[in-house]
């Protein structure tokens, strides 16, 4: 008798605790890579992507959802929520031979979930710096970690290519794979032969088999694809035969693979059970490469550009957890990915103590009660390491606080500014629909200075700056106030250390503290 009021009272004392965590959802972030605005079914492109677009219409679609123009921005932001002139990451992307990482005093996203009580876990491309072991994801607060670390390996082999310029001038091709478990077993042999995307979906699959549903669980799915090289079984690029170009057929094909490959993950979430109390996020890392077969269309320019072909990517979120009153809703309020850190961490009812200042903002009651976002502007970036090539050195603008030679893109409200050199500014079709090239209309490159109204010319088409210069010197005293907050970027140079054939033949740690 006695055992049993023992018992029940401590039951009783426990329930508190089991009720509050009961509240925290599983959270599967999906990040695709290089993935066009375009080349989702639902933004009206003839791609397949039944599941994406099913789950999207269950869910909230952000249509005024940005990340930054390539992979390492993004994920760096999405990870820290910071922009990079605050973590020194400002110019290009980690190359495989580069001592360089995600600052290891930068608070991750995973490390402050797995403090709010989840399981964190990482499955694919990881992008963030692999030179030293403290750069790698278990040790970024990822539980496990199965994938690559370079921006990107063969889907099928796991290789990866770089080539090593000495300063004699001459160069050396470096070759090894990339293929990890936990970071600690090099595991690209055992799945050579084996589609990385079929494979990722494999090991994602596990994560939420093994999930012991009584913690909540964090997945991050960062698939890699569509990024080059481009590879697919041709079971999918059946379905595209008419398209006649190459890489664009071979882009819709990995889109419509990965598709299937979050079905897969998702009719797992199901059915063990943890669907009911699951929030997935999907979003792309930047705009699809237009070289390489990938189509933001309409929108202007694409990956590496700050127009918006660049940046402005597909994103939603789905969850049986939102409201039916707003599934297949569509939320046009400005978000940005370096927002999902605090909105996360928010759901996660986690804190943000111990973090660096943040650039990111909680979004979750504009997701979910359809406020106003606390977010007016984005850094899209300050890069004082790209040099501004075309340049007129007459320009009128010089005389303002920023340096209109550097790169650099700021949006406020409905106005973006550009400065300095602006790359891959150009409009392209996908060329499975050749009609829309009658469209493309004429446009001025190389302005030092130019601004566009992204509300009512979302594709870019008129700069303003000249007639608009108030608002043009309002931006740049904006961007000179970023720019007197941000520390130097780190680029160091490449070491012949991290040579794979020193290694075993495998990308990974070569440096040590
Ligand atoms: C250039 O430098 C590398 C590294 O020191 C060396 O291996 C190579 O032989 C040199 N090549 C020439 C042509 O001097
Ligand atoms: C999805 O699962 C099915 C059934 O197990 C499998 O045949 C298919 O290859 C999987 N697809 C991907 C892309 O993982």
């Amino acid at each position: 008798m006695m055992d049993v009021k023992i018992l029940v009272v401590l039951s009783f004392l426990k329930f508190p605790a089991v009720y509050c965590k009961d509240r925290q959802p599983h959270i599967v972030f999906i990040l695709a890579d290089d993935l066009g605005y375009y080349d989702i079914g639902y933004h009206g492109s003839r791609i397949q992507t039944p599941v994406l677009d099913k789950l999207a219409n269950q869910g909230i679609k952000l249509e005024n959802y940005y990340v930054q123009p390539i992979c390492t921005p993004t994920r760096s932001q999405l990870m820290s929520g910071r922009y990079q002139i605050h973590t020194g990451m400002q110019h290009k992307v980690i190359f495989p031979s580069q001592p360089l990482c995600l600052p290891t005093d930068e608070v991750t996203i995973a490390d402050k979930l797995k403090e709010a009580g989840y399981a964190t876990h990482m499955v694919g491309k990881w992008h963030l710096g692999h030179y030293r072991e403290d750069c790698l994801p278990t040790k970024r607060g990822f539980d496990t970690f199965f994938g690559f670390y370079n921006c990107a390996v063969d889907y099928y082999t796991y290789e990866k290519d770089s080539f090593h310029h000495f300063a004699n001038g001459t160069s050396v091709r470096l070759t090894g794979r990339d293929l990890w478990r936990n970071d600690e077993e090099f595991v690209a042999p055992k799945y050579t032969g084996q589609h990385r995307t079929k494979v990722f979906a494999n090991e994602a699959q596990k994560v939420i088999r093994k999930h012991d549903s009584d913690k909540p669980l964090f997945l991050y799915l960062s698939f890699g694809a569509v990024h080059v090289p481009l590879e697919a079984p041709n079971k999918y690029e059946e379905m595209y035969e008419d398209v006649e170009d190459y890489d664009r057929r071979l882009v819709l094909t990995l889109a419509t693979m990965m598709d299937e490959a979050v079905g897969n993950v998702t009719s797992t979430l199901r059915e063990t059970g943890l669907w009911d109390n699951t929030i997935v996020i999907f979003s792309s890392d930047n705009g699809g490469a237009t070289s390489r077969g990938g189509s933001n269309w309409p929108l202007r320019g694409g990956k590496k550009a700050y127009y918006e072909g660049g940046i402005k990517v597909a994103g939603f979120i789905s969850s049986p957890l939102l409201p039916p009153n707003l599934h297949g809703s569509t939320n046009r309020e400005l978000i940005h990915v370096s927002d999902w850190f605090p909105t996360l961490v928010h759901l996660a009812s986690g804190n943000l103590d111990g973090t660096k200042p943040l650039d990111g903002y909680n979004q979750w009651d504009t997701i979910r009660h359809q406020t106003p976002s606390p977010r007016k502007e984005i850094l899209i970036n300050i890069d004082p390491m790209i040099e501004c090539e075309k340049c007129n050195n007459d320009s009128h603008w010089q005389s303002t606080k920023f340096d209109v030679h550097l790169n650099a893109g700021l949006i406020v409200g409905s106005w973006k500014l550009l400065t300095g050199h602006q790359d891959h500014a150009y409009w392209s079709s996908p060329s499975e629909v050749p009609d829309l090239q009658s469209n493309i209309a004429s446009h001025s490159l190389g302005m030092m200075v130019s601004l566009y109204n992204i509300k009512s010319d979302p594709t870019e088409q008129t700069d303003l700056a000249e007639r608009m210069p108030g608002i043009v010197h309002r931006m740049l005293e904006k961007l000179a106030d970023y720019n007197n907050g941000a520390v130097p970027p780190y680029y160091p140079e490449n070491e012949i250390e991290a040579d794979p054939s020193r290694h075993g033949g495998a990308w990974g740690p070569w440096a040590y503290l």
